[in-house]
């Protein structure tokens, strides 16, 4: 079971929450769950509200690639978040992007540190 700590520095106290593995859940649907106020809107991919930066805190196993999509990758480049140069390497690494959108990552077994 992942643990998702969501971090704000606007809120001192760090929340830890401890998700059921369904690997069906957005990061957005988890944050909106325990009423985390991760800034949205569209809910789909397109107006890059959601923008947050994932880093792994599981020392456990080695880090997971996770699949962009091909909405979030021009989201991301438009906000200067990642190059198109970056999106090919972390592709051919198979490593994880830092920035990613809330309402397109899936939560995943791996515990994580979330900064909105
Ligand atoms: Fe619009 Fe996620 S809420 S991109």
């Amino acid at each position: 079971m992942p643990l998702v700590t969501f971090s704000n520095p606007e809120y001192k106290d760090k929340t830890v929450y401890a998700v059921a593995g369904s690997h069906t859940e957005t990061l957005l649907k988890l944050a909106k769950e325990h009423k985390i106020p991760v800034h949205h809107d569209c809910q789909d991919g397109e107006c890059g509200n959601c923008v947050v930066r994932v880093s792994s805190v599981d020392n456990k196993q080695q880090r997971m690639g996770y699949h962009l999509t091909d909405k979030e990758q021009t989201v991301l480049r438009h906000l200067g978040k990642l190059t198109k140069e970056d999106i090919e390497r972390l592709a051919l690494d198979d490593m994880p992007s830092e920035w990613r959108l809330a309402c397109q990552m899936i939560v995943r077994d791996e515990d994580i540190l979330v900064e909105y």
